[in-house]
């Protein structure tokens, strides 16, 4: 019996792992992984038990994923040890769809004030990339806020560049959302300038749809501009609602996630909707609820972070990468969606690590 740590995201490609033998207890196995072409090391994020086949060993992971793994020794070693190269060649009923990172509310600036560290968050943001490309994730979803307004020191600009210059480090593809302080000091567009990015809308990977939603308008859909807004008046919009209904029209059949900086949940904060909600939450849930394909809705804002499921649908409001002290890693996910709906998230730092699916 032997074990190794891996990623089931590695398939297709070639790995040099060890593995112990012997007298070991499975607490003692902390067998080594490594990526072969990019000389990385995996963490203890998947624990596989492959008894010794001729040619092949079986994986699993969390108790559900199977893999076969062909195997190619460049060697053996003794009686304790034993050293080879897999290749994944073949997922046997493995259930996942997609995976891809999630963070939210970096709230990047020089400065901190207040609970809110804005100073620590990008070497935060650094290691939760870091961990995301270990574990082999190639799409990148920013919910927003990535910046902190300067209070008068004109480096809006300049942090907006430093996070996207952090971003550019990880090699995969990046969606953003608008949140609202990304835009106290620049309207949306300039904002999106110079994060070197377009307009959030929906695009499709893997089969899944997902459907990014701007709350950073007035009641009447106009822009949230510099100057003429408050945080806990946001509103998606008749414009922004047409969106949700046209975009969920076109995805029928397809599985769905819905992703938006402002929270479209059910929480209430003394007696009243949360302020975190957009006003509008009932018009767009109305419209969410027509639709059964919807997997889950994922939002940021609320910085502490939080889950529920209204309607039986799971609502997700990811913990911020801006926390409130030192020692804190910061927050992120690898959200797994799987075949049969439900997804996983991984967490990272204050995100917890949940299980979401429809009807709780
Ligand atoms: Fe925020």
């Amino acid at each position: 019996m032997a074990f190794v740590v891996l990623d089931h995201t590695l398939v297709g490609r070639t790995l040099w792992v060890s593995r112990s033998y012997g007298d070991c207890t499975e607490s003692q196995m902390r067998p080594k992984c490594m990526d072969v072409g990019r000389r990385s090391c995996f963490g203890d994020t998947l624990l596989a038990l492959f008894p010794p086949r001729k040619h092949s060993f079986r994986m699993m992971y969390s108790g559900v994923r199977m893999c076969r793994l062909k195997r190619d020794f460049a060697g053996l070693s003794d009686a304790k040890s034993l050293y080879g190269v897999l290749t994944v060649t073949d997922i046997q009923a493995d259930s996942s769809q997609l995976s891809f990172g999630l963070i939210t509310d970096i709230h990047h600036a020089s400065f901190d004030y207040d609970e809110r560290h804005c100073s620590k968050s990008l070497g935060r943001l650094r290691r939760a990339l870091d961990w995301m490309e270990k574990r082999g994730i190639r799409l990148l979803i920013n919910l927003g806020d990535s910046i902190n307004c300067g209070y008068g020191n004109n480096k809006e600009a300049e942090y907006t560049r430093e996070v996207r210059s952090a971003l550019t480090a990880f090699p995969g593809q990046v969606k953003f959302l608008i949140g609202n302080h990304d835009i106290e000091t620049f309207p949306k567009a300039e904002f999106l300038d110079l994060l070197q990015c377009g307009q959030p809308c929906a695009f499709e990977e893997q089969g899944v749809r997902c459907i990014l939603l701007d709350g950073n308008n007035h009641a009447d859909g106009s822009d949230f501009m510099p100057g003429n807004f408050t945080w806990d008046q946001a509103h998606l919009g008749p414009g922004q609602r047409a969106l949700l209904e046209d975009e969920l029209k076109k995805a029928a059949g397809k599985p769905v996630l819905i992703f938006c900086h402002e929270c479209l949940d059910h929480s209430i904060c003394n007696g009243e909707p949360d302020p975190h909600l957009v006003k509008d939450f009932a018009e767009a849930r109305a419209i969410i609820n027509r639709f059964p394909n919807v997997l889950a809705v994922i939002q940021g804002h609320y910085h502490p972070g939080r889950s529920m499921v209204v309607d039986g649908l799971p609502y997700l409001a990811m913990a911020s990468i801006v926390g409130d002290d030192e020692p804190d890693p910061g927050a992120a996910a690898i959200v797994h969606v799987m075949k049969d709906g439900s997804l996983e998230i991984e967490g990272f730092g204050r995100q917890p690590s949940l299980k979401l699916s429809r009807n709780g």
